[in-house]
């Protein structure tokens, strides 16, 4: 069976974060909050994932906020997990449905089966009440269930930026913060991959969650550590492969953990049909991911294509110098600078170490036309 997996969330297929993972739940038992950093498949929800398993202490919460809409969808979100999470865990327990009520009583709640598995879950109706009073009081509702049972609750907020594109974004910032400022025994996580949208939200200081949370960005994997958990994948799965060729896998995807996953899953699938080149791997990868490259490429404006495309090609530390303007035919400073902006809040460029780069490894070799 291939060792790797680009869906996994488990211990056996993450490789380090040891600090990150001892950091987070030494501040989600201390009710310290948390903003977690990181571009997209970087490996933030298999952390929380990680996180909250070691947390049997606590009651922990994941809500997801990809798919929210607006204030309705967010306010019945948070109550759907938050009761669902309490519900399993006080689901042997007699009368938890009519517990659960007595805290959380602006809303309906009502048992059914899943329809695929017959597990039971709580469903939750708003009714007549007012979706901004529900979720006014959803948190505090939490807080007082905790403080009643005795036990902290630890809840994760994942693609926590969503909320900045929602009209309603300034009132949802508002209740959650007020929310959270009440209460005493829930810790909060917030997780994102728009680092500008969401540091703006963080650290601007006429946004309700100025400074109300520790920061913490991911980093890429420490080559060598990615080195010898890819080598072990290998070894245990009786594939075992070269130093040098785990090496090599974990330094092409520069340490990005979906990449570096991916490219070894296929390297594996490949040895397995007798193809033994790391190349033909590493093709593989790029060919798999260039309708998203290509999706992403498409949406873009001339000049962020000009800047994105040099980039790929040539990282610099002066982007604006005039001898890389004309050699990447990039056109006046002013209209990089327009470029650059927008390419950060998407998260596609970055400034690290001093370096003007890409963020993603794989959309740079795209760019630059499959250079293996
Ligand atoms: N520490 C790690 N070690 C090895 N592989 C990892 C690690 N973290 C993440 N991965 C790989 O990357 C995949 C994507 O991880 P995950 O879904 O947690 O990222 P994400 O940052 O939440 O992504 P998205 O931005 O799409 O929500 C995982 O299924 C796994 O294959
Ligand atoms: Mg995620």
């Amino acid at each position: 069976m291939n060792p790797f997996s680009i869906s996994s969330r488990s211990r056996t297929h993450f490789c380090n974060r040891v600090k990150e993972i001892t950091s987070l739940q030494k501040y989600m038992r201390s009710g310290i909050h948390v903003v977690v950093y990181a571009p997209r498949r970087f490996g933030k929800s298999s952390l929380a994932e990680v996180v909250m398993e070691e947390l049997s202490d606590l009651d922990t919460i994941y809500i997801e906020l990809f798919s929210v809409t607006s204030l309705d969808d967010v306010a019945k979100l948070l109550y759907y997990e938050i009761t669902n999470a309490l519900g399993s865990s006080a689901a042997r327990k007699p009368d938890f449905l009519k517990r659960l009520t007595e805290f959380f009583h602006r809303v309906r709640l009502s048992l059914s089966l899943e329809a695929t598995d017959g597990t039971p879950k709580i469903d939750v109706s708003l009714g007549d009440a007012s979706p901004e009073l529900c979720l006014k009081e959803v948190i505090t509702a939490l807080d007082a269930y905790c403080l009643k049972n005795g036990r902290r609750a630890c809840i994760v907020l994942d693609e926590f930026q969503e909320i900045c594109e929602l009209k309603e974004s300034k009132q949802i910032e508002a209740f959650l913060r007020e929310g959270m400022q009440r209460s005493t025994m829930v810790s909060f996580m917030f997780m994102g991959s728009r680092r500008r949208l969401l540091r703006d939200m963080f650290e601007s200081r006429t946004r309700p969650f100025y400074k109300s949370s520790i920061k913490l960005e991911l980093e890429r994997l420490p080559l060598a550590e990615l080195t010898t958990f890819i080598e072990e994948r290998f070894q245990t799965a009786g594939r075992p492969v070269d130093c040098a060729v785990a090496e090599e896998i974990a330094t092409y995807t520069e340490g990005y953990p979906y990449y570096a996953q991916k490219l070894a899953m296929l390297h594996f699938e490949l040895l397995e049909d007798g193809i033994t080149d790391l190349d033909s791997a590493k093709l593989a990868l790029i060919k798999s991911e260039s309708s998203d490259c290509e999706n992403i490429f498409v949406n873009l404006a001339a000049n962020q294509k000009k800047v994105l495309k040099a980039l790929a090609r040539r990282p610099t530390a002066s982007l604006y110098a005039n001898e890389y303007l004309r050699e990447h035919h990039l056109g006046a400073a002013s209209s990089v600078k327009t470029a650059v902006e927008k390419l950060q809040k998407l998260d596609l460029i970055e400034s690290r170490d001093g370096i003007w780069q890409t963020v993603d490894p794989v959309l740079a070799r795209w760019l630059q036309g499959y250079a293996v």
